[in-house]
């Protein structure tokens, strides 16, 4: 199986990916979510608790819930993501863990979980606000959303007329953005109302691509071939207006191995959402 992004643990010195990629469960990153699910909950709770974990690709977030002891449904709509979760799970003795392949919209056909987990998705859909107050409505307790979201000022995408030339100019010269040095083009469009709020439109494919081509492109979105990033201000009021009591921003994930300006480099945070 080709592995592309959790490197797993599988027992016997066996790991789904080399040793470049640093293990799942040893990351700052699955680290903090761990100590946000002890924090919130009591540990004689912990093992009652039903995680969806939305988009979970190979399986690896879904997995270390599990040996968490939470009772975990890992849900991607690629079969050959659903087959690499399956066969990572065959090396465990794990009951509480399952894997569904559907799209994430269907969420409402699932009865409520007491946590949703959300990391690297919902900057894939087209209709986010609406999957934000599908999510509140789905969550008995917590939410955690990790996500890019867009500027309001954004001098590398501001100008569309000129952004052709801009981008042009950019690569000949290797200029930096203005905004901030060494960011990533997403290829963003201007700011934009949708649904309501204000935010910019990810090109993720052309709208004529094969459905081979898009089962094949393991990462991308699934069912829509552009996507919405709302700003950051406006992805908070979506937050509070779908009806979270409480959002809390999470940085203890941040450090030497994602760089100390991970949320400037990458326009992109670690939200944890209460009902
Ligand atoms: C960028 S990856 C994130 C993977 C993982 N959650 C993580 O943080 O490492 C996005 C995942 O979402 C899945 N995905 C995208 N759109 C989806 C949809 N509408 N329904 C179900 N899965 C989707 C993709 O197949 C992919 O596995």
């Amino acid at each position: 199986m080709n592995f592309i992004a959790h490197n797993v643990d599988l027992g016997n010195g066996k790991f789904t990916l080399p040793d470049t990629f640093p293990v799942l469960e040893s990351t700052e990153r699955w680290k903090s979510i761990e100590r946000t699910i002890k924090l919130m909950f009591r540990p004689e709770e912990i093992p009652t608790l039903r995680v969806v974990d939305l988009g979970c690709l190979e399986g690896g977030y879904s997995l270390a819930f599990a040996k968490l002891g939470m009772q975990v449904t890992g849900m991607d709509a690629r079969e050959d993501n659903i087959e690499k979760c399956e066969w990572v799970k065959s090396h465990f003795d794990l009951p509480n863990l399952s894997y569904v392949k559907d799209d994430v919209k269907n969420l409402a056909n699932y009865e409520q979980f007491d946590v949703i987990f959300c990391a690297g998705l919902l900057y894939h859909l087209d209709e986010p606000s609406s999957f934000i107050k599908l999510m509140h409505d789905q969550t008995r307790r917590m939410t955690i959303i990790h996500t890019h979201y867009s500027l309001e000022r954004d001098s590398f995408y501001d100008n569309q007329r000129l952004s052709f030339v801009q981008r042009a100019v950019k690569k000949v010269f290797n200029l930096p953005n203005n905004h901030y040095p060494q960011k990533y083009d997403y290829r963003l469009s201007e700011v934009v109302e949708h649904e309501g709020y204000k935010g910019r439109w990810f090109h993720e494919f052309s709208a004529d691509s094969s459905k081979k081509a898009i089962e094949k492109n393991a990462e991308a979105s699934y069912s829509n071939y552009k996507s919405f990033w709302h700003t950051k201000p406006e992805i908070l009021r979506c937050f509070r207006e779908v009806g979270y009591r409480m959002i809390f921003e999470q940085y203890d994930f941040i450090g030497k191995y994602t760089g100390w300006d991970y949320t400037e480099k990458h326009d992109r945070g670690m939200f944890v959402l209460m009902r």
